[in-house]
């Protein structure tokens, strides 16, 4: 066959890619997170690394493209994410690479690269970044989506899985500055290595006789995978799926021992469950301990969290055997909780991240100074905005206005002459002149003031 040249290479990989003035859209199922909206984002981030530093976690950062085999081993071939809904690609060197749909798998395979593993250690990891799948967009669902997550690898013992669910009930009840609020913690288990076969059989033989009576994705994986039957959404198979055997009725005594001491353990803490038999979880990586946790306050797409214990993952990615449980929050559903829950509470709540000062200067004499100070003030972290273009003092002051600064400080020739300058407190218009080395000090002590005044 000839050989197709470099050129000609290239015009075929661009062919569809329009060259014309059109404006270009973000890509479907894609968004852009606005600044005002960030500053929700950050604070449930910082919220985050607060209450998993607590419970001694440390942060990974893990690559978003990896290895297609690694999600396909892992996650399985038979689930919607790995055959429906990964961004896969041949890269130049035709290596297939994807888009991490999860991190879960990204996480065991350094821990096993970098031989995090040591005996008789536990490590404690989270992360929080882009998840990309290709699924269709609606409320809650995007095709790239935030995650939130945390694992812990190196003991199966149930109190790891007890106090992880704590730590999620902390978090939920912290976040944001106001919590959740109403959610429900779904939890099963879905056995282990020796006694899932066991149960495959007898789900296998129950679907026999109603495998013709469903969808076509329950009628491949009723023969290839029986299990991932708990997945389907489609209406007509749920009365089936209803009425077939549970995993939790076919656990070995092993497997009921653990789930008995989560459960236990979950009464102890007081935390609220509700034990689930058909809650399988899309991936097929877990064992024994799955768990969801729900939210009124979301649509169709109620899920916030997923998680479970994964036993033998590190073993099918070459790792020792080292046992595992972890969860993943989606942060934008969390998001849309935690905003609606602060709308409520919208007094207390800084919306948006205002400067503190809006520097006015009048007239080119005094740039200089009002720079000056504009750069002292940003030292002491106060968050500060100056015009960038001459401007009248009326305009200067709606400017101030428009961007919500608290404070406007005007730097005009009398005021340098004076060795003054003139702050307004835009809240009460107050006006007074300070030497500009004290600025910063009067400033801090005006907000002080109306903090305590608001805590009387
Ligand atoms: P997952 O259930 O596939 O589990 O995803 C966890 C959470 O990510 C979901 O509960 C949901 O909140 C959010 N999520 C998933 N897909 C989307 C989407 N398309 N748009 C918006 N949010 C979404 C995992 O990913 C596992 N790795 C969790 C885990 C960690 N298991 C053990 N360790």
């Amino acid at each position: 066959m000839a050989k197709r040249s470099p050129r000609r290479a290239l015009r075929v990989r661009f062919k569809n890619v329009s060259t014309k003035n059109e404006t270009i859209r973000g890509v479907k199922g894609t968004r852009d997170l606005l600044p005002a909206e960030v500053f929700l984002w950050q604070q449930v981030e910082q919220d985050a690394r607060r209450v998993f530093g607590a419970y001694n976690f440390g942060e990974i950062r893990t690559p978003i493209l990896e290895q297609t085999a690694l999600f396909a081993r892992t996650v399985g071939t038979d689930t919607d994410i790995v055959a429906k809904e990964m961004f896969t690609f041949a890269d130049r060197d035709s290596e297939t690479l994807s888009l991490r749909p999860e991190a879960t798998a990204s996480v065991v395979r350094a821990y096993i690269e970098h031989s995090l593993y040591n005996e008789g250690r536990i490590d404690k990891l989270y992360y929080m970044g882009p998840m990309f799948r290709r699924e269709r967009p609606q409320k809650g669902r995007y095709r790239q989506f935030y995650q939130i997550g945390a694992e812990v690898l190196g003991s199966d013992s149930p109190l790891v899985d007890a106090e992880l669910l704590e730590m999620l009930c902390e978090f939920l009840g912290q976040v944001g500055g106001c919590g959740v609020g109403e959610y429900n913690l779904l939890i099963n288990s879905v056995g282990c290595a020796k006694c899932r076969p066991e149960y495959l059989k007898t789900l296998k033989q129950a679907l026999e006789p109603v495998r013709s009576q469903m969808c076509a994705d329950c009628q491949r994986r009723s023969v290839t995978n029986p299990l991932r039957v708990f997945d389907c959404k489609v209406p007509a198979d749920q009365a089936i799926i209803a009425k077939l055997p549970t995993i939790l009725d076919s656990l070995d005594v092993e497997c009921s021992q653990h789930f008995n001491t989560v459960t236990s353990e979950l009464n102890q803490r007081g935390i609220m469950f509700q034990i689930t038999p058909r809650l399988v979880r899309g991936l097929d990586y877990y064992t024994r301990t799955t768990f969801e946790i729900t939210s009124s306050a979301l649509g169709a797409q109620d899920a916030i969290l997923g998680g479970g214990r994964y036993d033998g993952l590190s073993e099918m990615l070459g790792g020792p055997s080292t046992p595992g449980i972890g969860f993943a929050i989606g942060q934008d559903r969390l998001i849309l909780v935690v905003n609606e829950k602060a709308r409520q509470a919208a007094p207390l709540t800084e919306w948006k991240e205002s400067p503190t000062a809006y520097v006015v200067w009048l007239g080119e004499n005094t740039l200089g100074p009002a720079n000056a100070l504009a750069r002292k003030l940003r030292q002491g972290n106060l968050k500060v905005a100056i015009g960038f273009e001459p401007a009248s003092m009326k305009k200067s002051m709606g400017m101030a206005n428009k961007i919500g600064a608290r404070f406007a400080i005007i730097v005009g020739d009398a005021e340098i002459a004076d060795g003054k300058f003139q702050v307004k407190d835009m809240a009460n218009g107050q006006q007074e002149a300070v030497e500009p080395d004290r600025i910063p000090e009067y400033i801090r002590a005006k907000i002080a003031g109306m903090a305590n005044s608001l805590t009387e």
